[in-house]
């Protein structure tokens, strides 16, 4: 059994111009509103949450290493880390839990560089295009498969 039910919440550079930022792609939820949101679901289904924003590729490494063994399991949207960041995969591969991967755009839809999701390889599940709803999805995975690694 891990040692708690806390879940990490990780979202990556320029996610904290959520609501003012592309709003063709991204809507106009901000992310503190975004945070409400995460932090309601997550009271409401019993678990509490680490959320981290940072613009900072070695700031999201560190994140992630230090949810292993205090969280069961991490929800990341890394940004345009997705599409580069190997550090990012080494920490999602070294992590002792389950990850989903969220985008809120329709990233196969877009610029071709966006095609190329280097992070989602370390992920368990990935959901790209259904807004900021996909984070409320993500957690819903995540804890399917923490459940699922829970021993
Ligand atoms: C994003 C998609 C990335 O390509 C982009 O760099 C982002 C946000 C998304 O949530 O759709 O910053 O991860």
């Amino acid at each position: 059994m891990k040692p708690s039910r806390t879940i990490t919440v990780i979202n990556g550079p320029n996610l904290s111009q959520l609501g003012s930022r592309e709003t063709e792609h991204y809507g106009t939820t901000t992310q503190d509103e975004l945070l409400e949101m995460i932090e309601k679901k997550a009271s409401m289904d019993g678990f509490t949450v680490d959320f981290i924003q940072s613009d900072v590729e070695g700031e999201l490494v560190r994140s992630i290493n230090s949810a292993s063994g205090s969280s069961l399991g991490i929800v990341i949207n890394p940004a345009a880390y997705s599409h580069y960041s190997i550090a990012i995969i080494d920490a999602l591969t070294a992590f002792d839990g389950p990850v989903v991967e969220v985008h809120i755009s329709r990233v196969f839809s877009r610029e071709s560089f966006r095609n190329n999701l280097v992070t989602a390889k370390a992920a368990d599940a990935f959901i790209a295009g259904a807004g900021i709803r996909g984070y409320l999805h993500a957690m819903d995975i995540l804890y399917e498969l923490a459940e699922k690694t829970e021993v």
